[in-house]
């Protein structure tokens, strides 16, 4: 696996799992449910975990393809896995096609804050025409085995500008979790599409 915080995801899999399904997504999306697709749309879940989003999705008509380095995560559901992992998406850029909705959830704090222009590029590069992007961006401090690189103010802007995506939305999400809670972890949703 060759990156840490795969290795400490993976070494937490079994413990995490049923945090992350015990999370209901109509509720943890509402206030940026308005941007989700509202007709069948092909949709791309980067960093999915258990697939909780991915099968959700589908649930509601959307073709999903849900992309998670961690085999751990990548069990059970009836979902279209993909081995994959930012900032490269190599297979994922392979696959030649593009997407009308990607959802990345609380994900890019994992990438060095070097390395995110490079996976914004390549995020966008997978955006079609009038597509949108909902990333949340995590604050606060992490645990020891899944290092977040902090954001600083703007920085997400600023990158997805050098894409040519501008920011649609912005809000604060809740924190979920008691130890997260205590820790003063802090959370923002962000709509991207193309500017224009
Ligand atoms: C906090 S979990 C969120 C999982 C899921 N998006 C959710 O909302 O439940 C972070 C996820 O990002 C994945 N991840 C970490 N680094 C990644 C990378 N470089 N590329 C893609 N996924 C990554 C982890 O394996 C894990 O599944």
């Amino acid at each position: 696996m060759a990156d840490r915080i795969l290795e400490g995801y993976a070494a937490a899999a079994k413990t995490l799992r049923p945090r992350y399904d015990a999370i209901d997504p109509a509720l943890y999306y509402a206030a940026v449910l308005a941007h989700f697709p509202q007709k069948p749309s092909q949709i791309l879940d980067i960093g999915a975990g258990t697939g909780r989003d991915a099968a959700w999705l589908a649930g509601l008509g959307h073709e999903v393809l849900a992309v998670e380095p961690v085999a751990a995560f990548r069990v059970g559901k009836a979902l279209t896995w993909l081995d994959d992992r930012l900032p490269d998406l190599r297979k994922t850029r392979a696959l030649g096609r593009t997407f009308d909705f990607i959802l990345m959830n609380a994900v890019f704090q994992h990438v060095k804050p070097a390395a995110r222009a490079a996976a914004l590029r390549n995020i966008a590069g997978l955006l079609a025409q009038g597509g949108r992007i909902v990333l949340s961006l995590r604050h606060g401090p992490s645990a020891e085995t899944r290092r977040a690189y902090p954001f600083k103010t703007g920085e997400v802007d600023k990158l997805a500008a050098a894409c040519g995506l501008a920011t649609l939305f912005q809000c604060k999400r809740r924190t979920v979790g008691a130890a997260n809670k205590a820790a003063g972890v802090r959370w923002e949703f962000m709509v991207l599409g193309w500017a224009g």
